[in-house]
Parts: C-alpha cells; structure tokens; sequence
C-alpha cells in the first residue's frame, strides 16, 4: 500500500557493508542518513534501517521486498559504489530497475568534483522501481552528507511527481503562513492534525515550516529546522487566524524512555527537527 496524499514518504536505508554486517565496524553511514532524514521529519519518516553484506543477491531481494512488499517511497543505499571488487551496489540496483532516474546520481557527482576529484570514483546510480526512487550514496558518512544534502532541496519534489501528488513544477504556491521575525522562506503544503477534533487540515508553511499536532497544552511543531528554545513565531491557523508560539522544547534523537513517546506512544515524536511550541496568542 502507498501512502496518502498528505503522508511522509516512506524511506528505507540500506547499508552495504561486509565488515558492518560482520559486527566488525560500526556503521555510521547509515545513522548519518537517518540524522539528516529526521531533520526533515515533516517529510521523510525512515520505516527501515537494514545493514547487509556486499552481496547483490541479497540487495536484490531487499529492494523488491522493500518497494514491492513495503510499498516504500525511496530507498536509499550506502555503500559499495566504489571500484573494490566487492563493490556491485550499482549492478544490483540496476537490475531492479524499471526506469532510469540518471539526472540525481549525474548532480551528486557533480556537485561532488567541486569537493573532490575522488568524486569519480562513486558509480553509484538512482533508478526507479514502479512507485519507488532508489539512491545510491558513497560508503563514507561524509560522502553520504554531502550527496544527501546535494539532492535533499530537490528530492521532494521528484517523489510527489513520482507518486502522483504533485504533477506541476511550482503548484504548493505561496499563501499564508510564515515565521515571525524571520526572512521571508519558500512555502510549502502541510498537514497537521488537531487531536482533539482528530481531523486532518491542510496548510502551508515555509519550507522549513511546520505540522501542528496538539498534545494538551503544547502543540508539536515539525519539520522545524535550526528554531532555538524561546524562539517566536507565528503561523496562519485553519480558519486564518493567526497563531503565535513560542518554542518551548526543541528535538533531539528519539528514545524509548521518553516520556512523551510513552504518553502518546508514537515513535520519535521529539526527533530533531520538531520542536514543542506553547501557544502564546491566537487562541479562540
Ligand atoms: N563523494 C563525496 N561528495 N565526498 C567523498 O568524500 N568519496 C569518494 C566517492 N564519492 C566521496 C565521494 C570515494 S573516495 C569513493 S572510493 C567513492 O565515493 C565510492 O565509495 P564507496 O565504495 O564507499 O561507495
């Protein structure tokens, strides 16, 4: 099943190691992917993490299940682009490929070269499977940030067409909502949910903006980046009144022993990239 209009995509990491899957190396590449995903937490919600050996036949069979099975949106691997002779990461995703995607691994190169002449190295691909994107990013956590964060402004956009949710450059326009105080950002569509009434609303926001979801007194603002507790701000609310805020708790990684995980038993619901928000004024 895909998923709806106004859901996140759903992401699967794939780590292609054969000394991490040996327990031999710690993988860091694939938590530097969960880290920068979960900074866009309004957007992106990682339902998978696997780590697996060098093995096409086995990232084979993991990309079907995921895109086929899982229904994933995008997939993103890390690892065994390179030229060792363990490296078929690239071969493997190809063969499960029903369209190429070539314009997202040609700019991560790209953009690459300006950092490195190393760049060269990565054969990493991007293809499509049906409905799913699938990225190959380099091995090292450092090449992973940089690629990621070459395509991330970019990527959005790509799924929606893929996926049927937006069929035209431009079409989330400008309207209401922004930051008080701060310069003027580029707008995007949202959703947000108030528990109370359980139902679903749409908004825009700025691009680094946010979904609303009330939890008593606080309400969670996500997909907020780079906001400081004591920050203010204000955003356009359903009916267009305005709602000013002020940041109260800002996110970090996800726990078990949270106590507001347990309260509403919801994973992450303070990932980086969310902030809490006490209401300030606007209420009715
Ligand atoms: N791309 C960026 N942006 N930054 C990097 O440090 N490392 C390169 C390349 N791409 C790198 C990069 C190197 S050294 C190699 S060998 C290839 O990615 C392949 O990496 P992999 O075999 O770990 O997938």
């Amino acid at each position: 099943m895909k998923t709806g209009r106004y859901d996140r995509y759903k992401v699967g990491i794939i780590t292609l190691s054969d000394k991490g899957s040996q327990g031999l190396r710690e993988d860091q590449s694939g938590p530097a992917i969960l880290q920068m995903l979960e900074a866009d937490s309004c957007r992106y919600q990682v339902v998978e993490e696997i780590l697996l050996p060098d093995e096409p036949e086995q990232l084979k069979a993991a990309l079907i299940r995921m895109s086929d099975e899982d229904g994933l949106d995008l997939i993103l691997t890390t690892g065994g682009t390179g030229f060792s002779p363990r490296d078929w990461t690239p071969e493997a995703t190809m063969e499960v490929a029903t369209r190429n995607a070539p314009g997202i691994a040609e700019y991560m190169r790209a953009k690459s070269f300006e950092i490195t002449p190393k760049a060269m190295l990565s054969r990493g691909v991007s293809v499509i499977r049906n409905a799913t994107l699938i990225i190959n990013l380099p091995g090292s956590p450092k090449a992973v940030r940089e690629n990621l964060g070459f395509i991330l402004p970019a990527l959005d956009h790509g799924l929606d067409i893929l996926l049927g949710r937006d069929g035209e450059c431009g079409s989330n326009a400008a309207r209401s909502a922004h930051a008080a105080g701060k310069p003027e950002r580029p707008l995007r569509e949202i959703s947000f949910i108030d528990s109370e009434t359980a139902r679903w609303l749409r908004e825009e926001a700025p691009e680094d903006g946010l979904c609303l979801k009330r939890f008593h007194a606080d309400y969670e603002l996500k997909g907020v980046c780079g906001w400081k507790t004591g920050d203010r701000v204000e955003i356009t609310g359903p009916d267009g009144d305005k709602l000013q805020f002020e940041v109260t708790i800002t996110g970090k990684r996800c726990f078990p022993e949270c106590s507001l995980l347990q309260r509403t038993g919801e994973k992450c619901p303070l990932a980086a990239g969310v902030a809490f928000g006490r209401r300030t004024a606007g209420e009715k």
